[in-house]
C-alpha cells in the first residue's frame, strides 16, 4: 500500500467508527426472545459442559472430551459475549446506566469464558460458569425480579 493511501485510510477509518446510527440493522427478537432463544440456550450448553454427579458409586466428574464438544462450549461463550452487545442495541437499552453496565459485565464474562474453554481447562470453564450466571441474576434482579423466582428456570 502506497504511503498515502495509508494516510487515506487512517482518517476514513476513525470518521466510519463515528457514524454508527447509519447501521442498518433490525432487531428480530425483542429483550424476552433474546433471553429464551439465544441467551438461556448458550447458556445451558455452557452451564452443562463441566461438573459433576454423584451416585452410590461415588463421584463422578464430567467434561468436554473431543475437540468438537471443546468446540461448542466455546461457541457458546461467544453467543453469551455477543448477546450483551445485542442487549445494548436499539430498543433493547432500558437505560445508559446500569443496564449498559450489566449488559458490558456479560460480555466480559463471555470473553473470558471464550477463553477458559479455549484453554481446555475445566476447572476454569466450570467458574466461567458461575460468573456468567452472576451477570444474569445481576441484572434479573434490577430489570426483571419476577423470573427469580423458584422454578421459573427450567431445568435443563
Ligand atoms: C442486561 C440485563 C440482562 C442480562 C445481562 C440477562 N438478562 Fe435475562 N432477562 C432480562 C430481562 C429484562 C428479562 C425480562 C424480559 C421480559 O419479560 O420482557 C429477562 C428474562 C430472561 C428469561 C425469561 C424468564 C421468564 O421466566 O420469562 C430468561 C430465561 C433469561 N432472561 C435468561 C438469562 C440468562 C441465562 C442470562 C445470562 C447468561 C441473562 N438472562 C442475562 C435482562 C437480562
Amino acid at each position: 500500500m502506497s504511503r498515502s493511501a495509508r494516510f487515506a485510510l487512517a482518517i476514513v477509518l476513525p470518521l466510519a467508527a463515528c457514524a454508527p446510527e447509519s447501521t442498518p440493522f433490525s432487531e428480530v427478537a425483542d429483550v424476552k426472545q433474546l433471553m429464551v432463544s439465544v441467551i438461556e440456550p448458550a447458556a445451558e450448553v455452557y452451564w452443562d459442559a463441566v461438573g459433576s454427579i454423584i451416585d452410590l458409586e461415588g463421584v463422578h466428574e464430567f467434561a468436554p472430551q473431543t475437540p468438537e464438544e471443546w468446540e461448542a462450549v466455546r461457541n457458546a461463550a461467544f453467543v453469551i459475549a455477543e448477546s450483551g452487545n445485542l442487549l445494548m442495541m436499539g430498543s433493547r437499552v432500558r437505560d445508559q446506566e446500569a443496564w449498559v453496565a450489566m449488559s458490558r459485565a456479560m460480555i466480559d464474562a463471555g470473553e473470558r469464558a471464550i477463553a477458559a474453554a479455549d484453554a481446555q481447562i475445566p476447572e476454569a470453564v466450570f467458574d466461567m460458569g458461575a460468573e456468567i450466571y452472576y451477570t444474569c441474576s445481576g441484572c434479573h434482579t434490577a430489570y426483571a425480579p419476577e423470573t427469580l423466582r423458584p422454578n421459573a428456570f427450567p431445568e435443563g
